[in-house]
């Protein structure tokens, strides 16, 4: 089910560099040591984990890399300068503990660092400066796949930069790729740079495998938001080859409900997230309702359908606190993902045609029922539930149609807010933007025509690279904006990423209230007096 093939197309357009790094043409899935153990791995756990993978019905479900990670390294190079491991707690070495998963048909997974010292280990040496050794290490112990890291990238002091240019650079990144394909061993290439600096998809889609988009998953439910508000800008260069990473599961972990570990799931798979498990493998320490979740097979069938493309978030009604995205599957099917984000049971009507659904046959993958779909579809979402349906059978429909388009040319400032002129390809459509949006500045629409009264679509155009690189706080990378239409209250409208630096343009659909029908409409934008800014406004479109 999990064939890797040599992805050449990418590399026919780029540099030699690039070369023939081998990429799983969906994403990768498996298990890795630091979610539970974390820099302590040993042998028999590794031993345990990978056993666990093939008796608990993993491995036949595609989960086939067992990837140990940081705590495996002695603090010392040998004679020859390659990296040890550290005898007491692998006794065996790496060979033997290759060909143990190697026999059980599992990949085996590596990992270092392109910087001096391993993540989270002072003492312990990375890769930067020794990249061809350690990649004909790699090649020798039977390694099939390496995660590279980015800790202690310009200092052995510093364990996180993330502002330095050096730091940011894909260089360390590309020289291992060279090294790696200097071996004669195939490997899949994993970058674990976190996201940090510009337009990071740029090169991080073409070298790697995969990309870590951001900083580390944490143990607890909001870490889902931060996460999948940041990956929104990652997840648009997702195709065969190349995935955006989430981070790995926390499911099992007692971090989630059962609710909770089923959005979880379900939004790394509908987004094409590599699926790595962190949760302990052993039938006594993990919940079976977590065993369950990651064994779905009608959700990881989402994740590894051959399109390889990940969902995207079509609308989303911030302050009732919940979204809906939607993505293409083969077979002319769609996966549909209805995130209740509120920890309240409530009742949400989908407008179909915003995916240009007019009806279909829909399967809920998660209660295993079949059902259909039309129209504006009512739906009733408990606590923390992602919905999950897989379209069939689609009676296609006219996506909401454009009437007007309005450019922040067209506003008045206010405030602090000001008005900035971008480059030719930048803050498309017209190369503008306003910046500096906080509580106290307003940028006001005057004239907007409207079909009908009302509420309607509206589509705002706006730029947002608040890079956040938080764990465990409840900082987040959103920005909030708030919109009144009319005389009617202003309501609050939370922006995900939308692009690879502060000039890419992004764009939300909301459902906006107050509209009266005709050309005398005002529409006042703001910022949400949380002490943060607004994310930059390009401008909006009205849909009929
Ligand atoms: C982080 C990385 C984690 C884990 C950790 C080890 O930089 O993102 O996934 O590998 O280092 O300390």
């Amino acid at each position: 089910m999990f064939i890797t093939s040599r992805i050449t197309v990418l590399a026919a357009a780029l540099p030699a560099v690039y070369g023939t790094t081998v990429k799983s043409p969906t994403p990768p899935m498996g298990w890795n040591s630091y979610n539970h153990y974390n820099c302590q791995p040993n042998e028999t756990i590794i031993k345990q984990n990978a056993q666990g993978l093939v008796d608990l019905g993993f491995r036949d479900l595609g989960y086939n890399i067992v990837t140990v990670d940081c705590g495996w390294a002695a603090t010392t190079r040998d004679e020859q300068d390659r990296l040890q491991w550290d005898k007491e707690t692998f006794p065996s070495g790496p060979e033997a503990l290759g060909d143990f998963i190697h026999n059980l048909d599992l990949k085996f997974g590596l990992y270092s660092g392109a910087g001096y010292r391993m993540c989270g280990l002072p003492d312990t040496p990375a890769s930067l400066g020794y990249e061809e050794i350690d990649a004909q290490a790699f090649a020798d112990w039977g390694g099939d796949t390496l995660k590279y890291d980015n800790c202690y990238s310009t200092s052995p002091t510093e364990m996180v930069d993330v502002t330095s240019p050096e730091s940011q650079s894909p260089d360390r990144f590309i020289t291992m790729e060279k090294a790696l394909n200097q071996t004669d061993r195939d490997m899949q290439y994993f970058l674990c740079q976190w996201g940090i600096g510009q337009n990071v998809p740029d090169w991080t889609a073409p070298l790697g495998n995969s990309w870590r988009m951001s900083n580390d998953i944490f143990n607890a439910w909001r870490a889902l938001w931060r996460i999948v508000n940041q990956a929104v800008p990652h997840v648009q260069h997702t195709g065969p080859g190349a995935f955006a990473d989430l981070d790995m599961l926390i499911i099992g972990l007692n971090a989630l409900s059962v609710e909770e570990e089923h959005f979880h799931f379900g939004f790394w798979s509908m987004l094409k997230s590599p699926l790595i498990i962190g949760g302990v493998l052993v039938e006594a320490e993990i919940p079976a309702s977590s065993l369950e979740v990651m064994r779905n097979e009608e959700v990881i069938a989402i994740n590894q359908d051959p399109l390889a493309k990940a969902a995207a978030l079509v609308i989303r009604y911030t302050e009732e606190e919940w979204d809906v995205w939607a993505g293409p599957l083969s077979d002319d099917r769609m996966v549909l993902g209805i995130a209740n984000w509120k920890n309240e049971t409530q009742t949400v009507e989908v407008d179909l045609s915003l995916v240009g659904v007019s009806s279909a046959a829909s399967r809920d993958v998660w209660a295993h029922e079949d059902g259909s779909i039309s129209g504006v579809q009512t739906f009733e979402l408990k606590p923390h539930e992602l919905r999950l349906l897989v379209l069939s059978d689609i009676e296609t429909t006219e996506k909401p149609s454009s009437i007007a388009y309005y450019s922040v040319q067209d506003a008045t400032v206010g405030g602090q807010a000001a008005l900035v002129d971008c480059g030719a390809d930048d803050c498309l459509p017209n190369h503008l933007k306003v910046g500096s949006i906080n509580a106290d500045a307003s940028v006001t629409f005057e004239g907007v025509s409207s079909a009908h009264s009302g509420e309607i679509f509206v589509g705002i155009d706006f730029i947002n690279y608040e890079y956040t690189h938080t764990i465990g706080d409840w900082a987040t990378n959103t920005r909030n904006m708030t919109f009144a239409v009319n005389d009617n209250e202003a309501k609050r409208w939370a922006f995900p990423l939308a692009g690879g630096d502060w000039y890419e343009t992004g764009r939300l659909m909301v459902a906006l209230d107050g509209f009266v029908a005709g050309d005398e409409n005002t529409v006042v934008f703001s910022g949400f007096d949380d002490g943060h800014w607004a994310p930059d406004l390009v401008g909006l479109e009205i849909f009929e």
